[in-house]
Formats: C-alpha cells, sequence, structure tokens
C-alpha cells in the first residue's frame, strides 16, 4: 500500500507563531493519527516559507542576516510543534539546498520548453512599500499615505503561461468532484475559472528583491512567492529521487481557505501539469479562527494569547479545544470562555469523572480487578446498541476530516455511560443485601470498564496522552490499530487496574 503523504502549509517567516498556524498542525496530526489508527503507513511533512520581501525587510529592520531571523523564527515554529505534540516526520525549509535544487530543476525545465517566457509589465509601483499596487489597495479613490510616492513603471519579468491550462483545469475539476474539500470550496474555484486566467508573474528583479532563489536562465532575477513555497511538496518528497513514487502523489494538503484559490488550488495544479507531475489527490480548506469576527492572526492584538494556553492546560486540552470546537471547513470565534467550559464539561465533567469514579469503584468494591461481567440485561444491551451506533458514525466523521462531530457523537457515548451508572447505581448495589445485586455490580462495573476502554481508544487521534493515561490505568498500552481495539468483548474482566487518576483538576 502506498504511504500516506500528509503536507500542511509552510508557514511564512515573517512573524511569530499563532492561533490559525497552531490548529492547522494540530488538525493535520490528528488526521495523520486516524490514518495510523486505521492501519496505513503515514508521512506527514511540514515547514517553514522563508524567502521574499517581508522577511528581507524585518531582517533589516533587526539588523541581522535574513537567514539569522529565518533560524530564529524556525526555531519558535518548532518549539510551538513539540509543544503541540505534532508527530511530523519531516520539517522543510525553503531556504535549504534540497529545496534550491528543485526549485531551479523546474524553472529550467519549464523555460527550456518554453512555458516561462520573458515581458515587460507596467504597473504602479510604491518605492517605499519595494511593491506593485493594484487598484484595489487604493482608499477613497487615492494611494494611502503609508505607500508614499507611486508611479507608473514598467519592469521585465517572467511570466508562467498559466492561462493555456484553463479549460484542462476545468475539467480535471469537472472529472474528480472530490478534488478540494469542503466541496462548496470546489464550486468557487470552478466559478473563478470562468474569468479568463492570466499569466503568472514568478520572477523579481534581484535589485528589488535579493533574498530568494535566483532563476537558473537569469540569475539577474529570483523567484517569487508560489514557484518557490509550493514545491516544498515534491521536494520534501524526495523529488528527483527513486524514492519519489513511494509518497509521491501526496493523498492530501492541508491548507488554510485564504490560500486555497488561486494558489493550490490553480497555480498548483497547473505547475504540476505542466512538469508532467502526477497531481495530489486531495486538498482540505480550512477556516479561519477569528476574534470578534475578524481573521485571527499575530497583530490582532489579542486580550488572551492561545498559545499559552498550551503550557497552562497542557497539549491535549488544546488540541481537543480546536477540534471540537471548529467543523472544519468553518471558521469558529475563539473565546477563552469556550476552552474553559469544554475543559470543564466535556472533559472534566463527563471522562474525567467517569475515570476517576470508576477506579475508585473498582478498587472499593473489587480491589481493582476487573469484575466478571453476566448476562447482559437492558441496560447493557442499550449501552452496547450505542456503542456499536457511536463507533460507526465516529470512524465515518473521522475519515471524512469531520472531527467535531466525531467527538462530539463520542462525548455523547460517554455521558451515556454515566447515565448507566446513574440507572445501574452501583454505589447502592455494593450496600444491597438483596439476591442479585453483588452479579448486578459485578457486571455493572465490567461492562463501565470496557466502554470506557473502547471509547478512550477512539481519542488516541485527538488527546494522545490523555488516552495513553488512562489506558495506562487499565493496565493496556497505548492503541495501535483500531481494528484490533473496538470490538466489544469484555477483554478486561479478571484483570487489575491501577489506582484512580485526576486528568482534569480544577482550575
Ligand atoms: N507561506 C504561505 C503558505 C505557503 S504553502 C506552500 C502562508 N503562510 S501563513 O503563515 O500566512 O499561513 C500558514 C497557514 O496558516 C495557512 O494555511 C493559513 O490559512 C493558516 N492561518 C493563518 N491564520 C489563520 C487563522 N486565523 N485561522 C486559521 N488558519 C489561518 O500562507
Amino acid at each position: 500500500m502506498k504511504t500516506f503523504y500528509l503536507t500542511t502549509a509552510i508557514d511564512y517567516a515573517n512573524g511569530s507563531p499563532h492561533l490559525g498556524h497552531a490548529y492547522e498542525k494540530v488538525l493535520a496530526d490528528v488526521i495523520v493519527r486516524t490514518r495510523r489508527a486505521l492501519g496505513e503507513e503515514t508521512y506527514f511533512v511540514t515547514g517553514l516559507d522563508e524567502h521574499g520581501q517581508k522577511v528581507q525587510q524585518g531582517a533589516e529592520k533587526e539588523k541581522v542576516t535574513p537567514l539569522d531571523r529565518c533560524n530564529r523564527i524556525a526555531g519558535e515554529f518548532q518549539d510551538m510543534l513539540a509543544s503541540l505534540n505534532i508527530s511530523h516526520d519531516d520539517y522543510i525549509r525553503t531556504t535549504e539546498s534540497r529545496h534550491k535544487k528543485v526549485v531551479r530543476s523546474l524553472l529550467q525545465d519549464l523555460f527550456d520548453r518554453g512555458e516561462i517566457y520573458k515581458a515587460e509589465y507596467t504597473g504602479f509601483y510604491s518605492t517605499r512599500a519595494e511593491q506593485f499596487l493594484q487598484e484595489k489597495d487604493k482608499e477613497d479613490g487615492v494611494w494611502p499615505e503609508i505607500y508614499g510616492e507611486v508611479s507608473e513603471i514598467t519592469e521585465s519579468n517572467y511570466f508562467f503561461k498559466l492561462g493555456k491550462y484553463q479549460e484542462w483545469l476545468l475539467q480535471f475539476l469537472d472529472e474528480n468532484p472530490d478534488f478540494i474539500l469542503p466541496s462548496h470550496r470546489q464550486t468557487q474555484v470552478i466559478e473563478f475559472l470562468r474569468e479568463p486566467l492570466n499569466d503568472l508573474c514568478i520572477s523579481r528583479p534581484k535589485e528589488r528583491l535579493s533574498w530568494g532563489i535566483p532563476l537558473p536562465f537569469d540569475p539577474e532575477y529570483v523567484t517569487y512567492v508560489w514557484f518557490d513555497a509550493l514545491v516544498n511538496y515534491i521536494t520534501a518528497a524526495g523529488f528527483g529521487d527513486n524514492d519519489f513514487s513511494k509518497l509521491w502523489p501526496a493523498n492530501l494538503h492541508v491548507i488554510g481557505k485564504d490560500i486555497l484559490a488561486p494558489p493550490h488550488a490553480i497555480y498548483w495544479p497547473i505547475m504540476l501539469r505542466a512538469c508532467n507531475i502526477e497531481l495530489p489527490k486531495q486538498i482540505l480548506a480550512h477556516g479561519w479562527w477569528t476574534s470578534s469576527g475578524a481573521k485571527m492572526s499575530k497583530s490582532t492584538g489579542e486580550s488572551v494569547n492561545p498559545l499559552e494556553l498550551i503550557e497552562e492546560y497542557e497539549a491535549d486540552i488544546f488540541r481537543y479545544f480546536v477540534m471540537r470546537e471548529m467543523k472544519v471547513g468553518q471558521d469558529a470565534e475563539f473565546s477563552l470562555e469556550r476552552f474553559e467550559s469544554r475543559y470543564r464539561a466535556d472533559l472534566g465533567n463527563d471522562l474525567g469523572n467517569l475515570v476517576s469514579r470508576l477506579l475508585h469503584m473498582c478498587a472499593n468494591y473489587f480491589d481493582s480487578i476487573v469484575p466478571q461481567h453476566h448476562e447482559a440485561e437492558e441496560p447493557e444491551k442499550n449501552l452496547i446498541k450505542r456503542w456499536e451506533e457511536t463507533h460507526g458514525v465516529c470512524l465515518e466523521n473521522f475519515e471524512k476530516f469531520q472531527f467535531s462531530q466525531g467527538l462530539e457523537s463520542l462525548s455523547g457515548f460517554i455521558r451515556s455511560i454515566n447515565k448507566y451508572a446513574d440507572e445501574r447505581v452501583p454505589w447502592k448495589l455494593a450496600k444491597s443485601t438483596e439476591v442479585g445485586a453483588f452479579v448486578n455490580l459485578q457486571t455493572c462495573i465490567s461492562t463501565m470498564i470496557e466502554a470506557l476502554r473502547l471509547a478512550n481508544s477512539l481519542l488516541v487521534a485527538v488527546l494522545p496522552e490523555i488516552h495513553a493515561k488512562i489506558n495506562n490505568r487499565l493496565g493496556l498500552e497505548p492503541t495501535e490499530f483500531w481494528r484490533d481495539d473496538l470490538v466489544w468483548d469484555y477483554r478486561l474482566d479478571g484483570e487489575k487496574l491501577k489506582e484512580k487518576i485526576i486528568l482534569f483538576p480544577r482550575k
């Protein structure tokens, strides 16, 4: 079976990490861990996009070299990945020579085959911002003060023949209706392609931008943005090596909606097509975290920095919150109140209480040895049925990247274990002298332990640490493959458990 190759956007090295970056990496990590639990081999790449004007300007301001600045920022992003328990296999940086080599070889090949040409470009240029402006940059019909003097200039640049592939791409999207998820995004891309597609300017003269990869056929120019950044996906898969086909085509590119069209949904498929390289199988475009309705970024100046919550609450809590709170593809509003309430309700009251009271009862009544169950009666049958439904719904949602919905049904199941206890009232059974009370108590505790084991197994991708802690209490290793673990078979009957644990202390 081909390795499941998953990539994320590579973050810009022009600022520190924030919630948007963290979310995307958690989402990708949960997808990858899900595939592993389903029995697939995976390869997971993320990284840093290091070239460009803003990086160069930022370094000038700090009076350091662009590479020094990138090294520092790479450190910050890598620390974030570690603190979130992200299980990536590679971290690609676009300043690495393995990457520059691939970019240059693609450019040379396209140039040799006439897919790239030189032409003049006329536009409005701001010397202060060192960039071309567009009509949309005007405010009330004039160039804003921040741009200083703006003049019309003509500059020669290199262009990639994007337009000639427009019809091909439309046909490709028509034949591959699941190429982009969610599906309404694919519809938007098709709409976008109804307008004529201009060729893509892929260069900047060196005197304006030096922090980039020089064009192999004209060292007076460097590549501009997307021809550098997008190529990381094939560099990391080992383009040019014999092993390339082990990873490529990528199974999934996970990105935010802002960089779907045109970069990932138009430039990238066309670049690959022009280079005779297979297209990735799927692109998943997630939504934005917002704050008071606006896209969150480093500069939004939140009163709480969501990334500080990782330290205060641990990675798993943060992972749970972002995966439960945001329906993949939609936007979600960040608020500390929501965060605290998810922690208290879903995790503390439902899961945490179940674990601690169940282990406590098993210790009290059975010296921590899971009792043998007896024949299932109505309450047990209902809970088992509930499990069968939950397990199906959950896996189906996880496979479709609908983690919020999958976790919602899992939370419902966890609550029904607690309800089952309220129905069976084991604490009363333990004191009762009635005939059959002890047998019922045995079945009740054994049933709850089995239900907890199963629910916990489904948590492995989202809450890997909490999952491992719970399994450890049950005397089990962390779940490796679901196919072995998701069957209701009372396998812990007769096993010794460990003492209780407080998973989610009150804050
Ligand atoms: N460097 C480019 C991507 C090149 S991929 C070949 C870039 N970098 S970025 O740092 O601006 O964004 C990185 C990822 O974070 C993008 O997928 C972007 O959508 C995501 N997010 C940035 N802010 C976000 C939110 N507020 N919410 C969710 N994700 C957003 O674009």
